[in-house]
């Protein structure tokens, strides 16, 4: 057998001939690990199977449509990002940092699908048999017959088996502790877990299982991370989340049987991870009364538009200190953009301030529409003049102060009447589109943050 080795991007799966320190392809630093890369490791006896004979080319009108098969999880958030519940055969990766909560939905999922009948086979090759069945009792799981466990990691039992029990649905938990001996590079390595992956997910549907791969999101380059993965399955779903933060977004960021960048709201719990209807409503309850620097914004992800609270602190930086910029939920650089902004176009003195920003619940702003907002927190907070209570701010600020238009706008205002709002404060060329439509709430269109700044005080 000719082996030879080869460097390969543990977040990406780049590959290259030599050492690299930061990655071309997706722009990590120190992630590059040689592995050895023996030619046969592409002729494994299983993948050789699917090569004889192999199906002939049909009408694609006369293609069976098998995706109508969806098995409902019951857990509403979950079956919508699914775009309507698990497909029968399709392959779902699952990743996210670990102790976020993969694990604990996986089981909550098994339990709910073997409720309505079908058979699960958990692969644990991470906690044994006995930790998986008291986290299971801790989430009610336990009274079903169909959810067989086993703790096991060498690829090849694994397979076994799945041809023995033929479950509907296999979890494979987690892909990066799964191991194949006829593979030359190491456990966990990239080489180890895309093979391992591939001869699973062709497996899984030859036989028509559905099969959700785990991954743990890694910072180091020995462990292979999901993004390696992302290419050979059908959906892709991340957990998202701050570790001091009890909310979960879990995020399909690809999707071959519906629409992508759909999330669900999850709540981690005593009894596991509970669906969050009303997104909106929670992240507002918290909202102090009439306190300066509190504003209220909206993101939109996938086809839904959440309302969020931004909050700014500014205190006068110790003497002779550099002033602190600190963000969380709210890109860095864009906070360093819109503080120059302030001070260069509205003369506002900042430089001697410390300037936090903060988005409430855990949650991240990535949305330019709520640049206003930060703004407008930023100002409350240094003027120490607390902004209408009953008021969303949504546009996007550019250099020169002014306001730009925003996507999504009649979702965010709608949702916005819905939680009772009073006002909305947005984009002009976003009011001017509208032509007269949406009355149910008061909408004022601005220009420039001045603009903006003569409407949001109390
Ligand atoms: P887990 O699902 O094990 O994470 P992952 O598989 O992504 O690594 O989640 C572990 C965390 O969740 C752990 O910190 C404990 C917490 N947790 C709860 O708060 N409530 C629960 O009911 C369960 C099962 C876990
Ligand atoms: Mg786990």
């Amino acid at each position: 057998m000719k082996t030879k080795t080869i460097f390969s991007c543990a977040s990406c799966g780049y590959q290259s001939a030599k050492w690299l320190g930061r990655c071309p392809d997706c722009e990590s630093w120190n992630t590059f690990a040689e592995e050895a890369f023996s030619e046969a490791a592409s002729k494994q006896p299983l993948l050789r199977q699917s090569h004889s004979g192999g199906p002939e080319p049909v009408l694609l009108k006369d293609v069976e449509d098998k995706q109508s098969i969806r098995l409902k999880t019951n857990i509403g958030e979950f079956d919508r990002i699914l775009g309507g519940g698990v497909v029968r055969g399709a392959v779902s990766l699952l990743g996210g940092d670990p102790g976020i909560g993969k694990s604990t939905i996986s089981l909550q999922i098994s339990h709910q699908l073997a409720k309505s009948g079908l058979k699960i086979l958990y692969v644990s090759g991470e906690e044994s048999v006995q930790q998986t069945k008291m986290r299971g009792e801790r989430l009610g799981a336990m009274q079903s017959d169909s959810i067989y466990i086993v703790n096991q990691t060498d690829l090849s039992l694994v397979i076994e088996y799945l041809k023995k029990i033929k479950p509907d649905v296999v979890i494979i938990d987690s892909i990066q502790v799964i191991y194949s001996p006829d593979i030359s590079s190491s456990p966990g390595s990239v080489g180890q877990v895309r093979e391992c992956a591939n001869i699973l997910t062709q497996f899984a549907k030859a036989n028509g299982i559905s099969m959700f791969i785990i991954g743990h999101v890694t910072k180091e380059g020995t462990i292979a991370g999901p993004r390696v993965l992302e290419h050979i399955v059908d959906t892709v779903l991340y957990f998202e989340g701050e570790s001091h933060s009890s909310y979960r977004i879990l995020r399909a960021v690809k999707n071959r049987f519906g629409s992508t960048n759909e999330i669900g709201v999850f709540q981690m719990g005593e009894e596991g991870l509970s669906e969050v209807k009303n997104p909106s409503e929670i992240f507002l309850s918290q909202r102090p009364e009439s306190s300066a620097g509190s504003v209220v914004t909206s993101v939109v992800e996938g086809s839904r538009p959440m309302l969020l609270e931004v909050q700014a602190l500014t205190a006068r930086s110790s003497f002779g200190g550099y002033p602190a910029r600190r963000s969380e939920g709210f890109d860095y650089n864009r906070l360093s953009m819109m503080v120059a902004v302030l001070e260069k176009r509205l003369g506002l003195h900042l430089e001697n301030e410390d300037i936090f920003v903060n988005i409430a619940g855990g949650m991240r702003a990535d949305d330019p529409a709520c640049d206003l907002a930060v703004v407008m927190a930023i100002v409350s907070s240094f003027k120490d003049k607390p902004v209408k209570r009953d008021v969303l701010l949504i546009g996007e600020v550019g250099l020169s102060s002014e306001i730009r238009s925003v996507s999504h706008i009649e979702a965010r205002i709608n949702e916005a009447h819905k939680l009772g709002l009073q006002q909305c404060i947005i984009p002009k060329n976003n009011l001017d589109g509208l032509k007269g439509r949406l009355k149910q709430i008061e909408l004022v269109g601005v220009k420039n943050i001045k603009e903006a700044l003569e409407e949001v005080f109390v």
